[in-house]
């Protein structure tokens, strides 16, 4: 098939590259003409794993290729959109660019054949009967003959991104129209029945498990499926903020929320996931779309209590992380804190929206000395909080410079390799505070250590 991605960012390369591995001819549209450089001269826009093996491969062999022209949209079968969707300030999403693709689709869609219009981005229920408007519009052509509107929704992880596109529990497909459903079918039927991905799995950077379930295909109509990726997020949302709520709770009478969450986990209904302690959420996806639920959810008044005190009660954790610190140190006026770790969560470059930008802020505003490491993501931080005024580390160890503490937000394999031996040694006040309860293992109170987690 001839497949047409609009957006180079997370979604649309993962996507753009994904698809063109599972045999589909397809081209990336950005109007960014150095993101297009990059990817026709085999190197990925965004960092994401295993992305930088498979994705030149397919460029050499003319599987995968870029534009800054929206010409192709006239060859395609599928053209998805996968631009970026903001969140404006009073919460709701920013369609602009979804509108200003769905106008380009308009003005260049093939009017000999069924195009379908896939909408990959997180966009708010009925965002498709507005692209379907925008492209009657801009074509003159009528929804639902000439072409379709799908919602497809996305539901990578950041950091596993490739993994999840390849072998996703779901793909859910949203749309009534029977053509449309046939050619969703025929765009995934080599993943559904895992076609050529033995030869995939020689490719892929990461290791490919052949044996995992395979996903399964679910159809609805429209707005369901763009419900059910909002909703997904959220419930997830609550779920951490849950056990992040419980961590506290541990604390205070003295249980251990390792223990607690693995044998909640064990009961199938709940399952081990997602419960992992931390600093609060965070990351362009799950801030942004509790948002825009919420948002949607007041405009039809109906509202959805449990995510609104999952949102406040994450934002509490962050400040309570901030509260330890100055419990141990008594006031953060003068001291040196050392952070460790500014992505939302290991292995992206992604440093939008952080728990580490709030928390560091924080820190700042009470007088604290800032300095802070990230295997990936200070180039992006530094991009975003150019205010800051903190100190960027090259080596991680350098953050714990005269510290009197070092603060682990995002748990990077590195920082657990680290010479913690070597780190308390140039520290003033040996105090660790893990948000992740990462380090338990290395026994960091054995090396003279105050180390704390959280919850345990
Ligand atoms: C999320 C959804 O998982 C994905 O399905 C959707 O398509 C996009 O949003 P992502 O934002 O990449 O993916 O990250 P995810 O792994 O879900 O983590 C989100 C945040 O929650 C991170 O800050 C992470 O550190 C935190 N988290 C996650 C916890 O604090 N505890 C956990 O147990 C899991």
């Amino acid at each position: 098939m001839n497949v047409v991605c609009i957006g180079s960012g997370y979604v649309g390369t993962v996507t753009g590259t994904a698809f063109a591995a599972l045999g589909h001819r397809t081209t990336v549209i950005d109007i960014d003409a150095d993101k297009v450089e990059l990817i026709n001269s085999g190197n990925s826009p965004i960092f994401e794993p295993g992305l930088d093996s498979l994705l030149p491969q397919l460029v050499s062999r003319e599987l995968l290729s870029a534009s800054t022209m929206f010409g192709e949209i006239g060859f395609a079968d599928v053209v998805f959109i996968a631009v970026g969707t903001p969140s404006q300030a009073d919460g709701t999403v920013d369609l602009t660019y979804v509108k200003s693709a769905a106008r380009k689709i308009g003005e260049h869609l093939n009017r000999e054949q069924l195009t379908v219009i896939v909408d990959k981005s997180t966009v708010p229920v009925g965002t498709s009967d507005l692209v379907a408007s925008i492209i009657e519009e801009a074509s003159g052509l009528r929804a639902n003959e000439n072409f379709a509107v799908v919602s497809n929704p996305e539901f990578l992880r950041e950091g596993y991104a490739l993994e999840d596109v390849l072998f996703p529990d779901r793909i859910v497909i949203g749309t009534e129209h029977p053509g449309a459903r046939i050619v969703m079918r025929e765009l995934y039927r080599n993943l559904l029945e895992r076609t050529n991905y033995r030869e995939l799995s020689r490719k892929v950077a990461f290791k490919m498990n052949l044996n995992a379930p395979k996903a399964v295909y679910f159809e609805t109509d429209t707005k369901s499926a763009e419900m059910i990726k909002y909703v997904s997020n959220a419930f997830l949302a609550v779920k951490i903020s849950y056990i992040n709520e419980v961590a506290r709770l541990c604390e205070t009478l003295g249980a251990n929320v390792l223990d607690v969450a693995k044998g909640m986990g064990l009961d199938s209904r709940i399952g081990e996931k997602f419960l992992q302690v931390s600093s609060g959420w965070s990351g362009s996806c799950f801030p942004k779309d509790t948002a825009e639920l919420l948002e949607t959810s007041r405009k039809y008044g109906s509202d959805l209590l449990l995510v609104e005190a999952a949102v406040d009660s994450n934002w509490r954790m962050h400040t309570n992380c901030v509260d330890k610190i100055k419990r141990q140190l008594k006031t953060l006026n003068g001291k040196n804190i050392g952070i460790l770790g500014l992505t939302f969560k290991p292995n992206t470059d992604d440093a939008r929206h952080t728990q580490s930008s709030y928390i560091i802020d924080k820190l700042i505003a009470l007088g604290a000395n800032v300095a802070v490491h990230d295997p990936k993501g200070m180039e992006m931080f530094r991009k975003i909080n150019g205010h800051l005024p903190v100190r960027y580390c090259q080596k991680a160890e350098e953050v714990a410079e005269r510290a009197d503490a070092v603060v682990l937000m995002t748990h990077w394999e590195e920082y657990a390799a680290l010479d913690w031996a070597h780190v308390r040694s140039r520290m003033k006040n040996p105090y660790v505070l893990d948000t992740r309860n990462f380090l338990i293992d290395h026994r960091l109170s054995e090396l003279g250590f105050r180390y704390e987690g959280i919850g345990i």
